[in-house]
């Protein structure tokens, strides 16, 4: 987690932080340099003042590269002196937003959008225009520095990402090492080793619920500008009522209901069968639910973007599940017996995890990258490679702890599990910056 704080610090100075949504065309249009966040706006008198209009005109109208919702005020229009000349309701269909304006004060206005993607990231931006003669663009307004908030807001939804991604592993990947490991191998039950399981288990659910309010107070604060509050009532609403809170609703819904069945699968009672069912289907859910707030909707074709997507999820779970599972029960004393065949099967269930996890991520890679050079090019590209050597360095150790007597090999899992600790968090980063395609 740390090492995701300090990266995307790095790489939130390298890149527009999450600019999902792209400006594509706008009306007044700005073409020098293409619209970008405030910060990158040009020094250049010209540039800086943009279109040069002879009408004010009555409406600004902004097309992005996807649908958007905008986010809070969405649009707002600033005059030559600094004051907001938008007027009315900000207008969304699709991928355009528009609002009217008033004012004719010759000079030059500048344009501050921030919208909300259908993959749910924020982006943000502001372009100028000129009413008959160009003026410095006011760059007194409130979003005058919006890189050190974004830089902030992005580690923070890393980190809820990979909260969410913890959470997942230790609820649905512990839930099938208990029921395709252990009770095969444990008919009649065991209560002790039944009990850290089932521990583990709540602690992921927790993780799950957490993660959505972490991911609420990222999403407003990577909205909010420089000098307004960094939770504002109104950011918060705004990115509820948006593909985000759509997507945080069906997630937290989906822990509960994980919550609710994973107990009812508890114990060996007539109802356990429908209760498991009901976890597989639940986690199959979530783990698709995912894509929507990963990249998934920008993928072609989208049905391989998300069943990509989701059998990633899946395959995380069961790698890391496992092997949480395995660290908290391999010392059991009523497990000794059965030992030696738990940990062969669990090693299955990982590796079988492993090879979902290698083939949909390599579908994903060729989804998002343009060419090899990605890899070292963009940000995004640099996250991946990292965590494709830190998966590998993994991999290391779990070749390593099978190959160690029985004593030693806590050692190594342990070690495993710390790799993949921060191949979470590096997973988190990745899913938050801006993929080439
Ligand atoms: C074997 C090599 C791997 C490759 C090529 C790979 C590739 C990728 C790619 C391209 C993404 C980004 C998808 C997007 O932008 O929407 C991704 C996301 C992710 N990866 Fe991997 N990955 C690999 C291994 C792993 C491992 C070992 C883990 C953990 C055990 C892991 C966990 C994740 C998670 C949790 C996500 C986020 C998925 C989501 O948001 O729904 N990956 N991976």
């Amino acid at each position: 987690v740390a090492v995701a704080v300090a990266a995307a610090a790095w790489l939130a100075a390298a890149a527009p932080a999450g600019a999902h949504a792209r400006l594509v065309r706008s009306d007044p249009p700005y073409s020098c340099g293409g619209p970008g966040p405030l910060a990158a706006l040009p020094e250049s008198a010209l540039c800086g003042a943009g279109a040069v209009l002879r009408r004010m005109p009555s409406t600004v109208r902004l097309w992005f590269n996807e649908p958007v919702a905008p986010a809070g005020r969405g649009v707002r229009v600033f005059g030559p002196d600094g004051r907001r000349v938008d007027a009315g309701p900000v207008e969304a269909a699709g991928a355009r937003v528009s609002v009217l304006i008033r004012g004719g004060t010759p000079g030059t206005y500048l344009v501050v959008w921030r919208v909300i993607a259908a993959d749910t990231h924020p982006a943000e931006g502001a372009f100028p225009f000129s009413l008959l003669r160009p003026s410095r663009p006011a760059l007194g307004v409130p979003d005058a520095d919006t890189g050190r908030r974004s830089a902030i807001g992005l580690a923070l939804q890393a980190l809820g990402r990979a909260v969410h991604f913890a959470g997942f592993a230790l609820s649905a990947g512990v839930f099938a090492f208990r029921q395709c490991v252990l009770a095969p191998r444990a008919p009649s039950g065991d209560s002790a080793v039944e009990q850290r399981v089932f521990r583990l288990i709540d602690v992921g659910i927790i993780a799950l619920l957490a993660a959505e309010p972490l991911a609420l107070a990222a999403q407003s604060l990577s909205l909010s500008a420089a000098g307004e509050p960094p939770f504002d009532p109104d950011l918060l609403g705004a990115s509820l009522d948006s593909s985000f809170g759509r997507v945080a609703a069906q997630r937290a819904g989906g822990a509960l209901a994980l919550w609710v069945l994973a107990g009812a699968a508890r114990g060996r009672h007539a109802g356990g069968g429908a209760a498991t069912l009901g976890v597989i289907a639940c986690a199959s859910g979530l783990a698709l639910v995912d894509g929507e707030a990963a990249h998934a909707p920008g993928g072609h074709p989208l049905w391989l973007a998300f069943a990509a997507n989701g059998a990633h999820v899946l395959g995380m779970a069961l790698w890391a599940g496992t092997l949480a599972g395995v660290l908290v029960v391999h010392r059991q004393p009523s497990l000794a017996p059965r030992r030696r065949e738990v940990l062969r099967a669990a090693g299955g269930m990982a590796g079988g995890g492993l090879v979902l996890l290698a083939l949909a991520g390599a579908v994903m890679a060729v989804q998002h990258l343009t060419a090899a050079r990605d890899l070292a090019a963009t940000p995004y590209g640099r996250v991946l490679a990292a965590k494709v050597c830190l998966a590998a360095a993994a991999l290391g150790c779990a070749g390593a702890a099978a190959r160690a007597p029985l004593a030693r090999r806590g050692i190594w899992w342990r070690r495993e599990a710390a790799a993949l600790l921060l191949v979470l968090a590096l997973a988190g980063l990745l899913v938050s910056l801006p993929p080439p395609v």
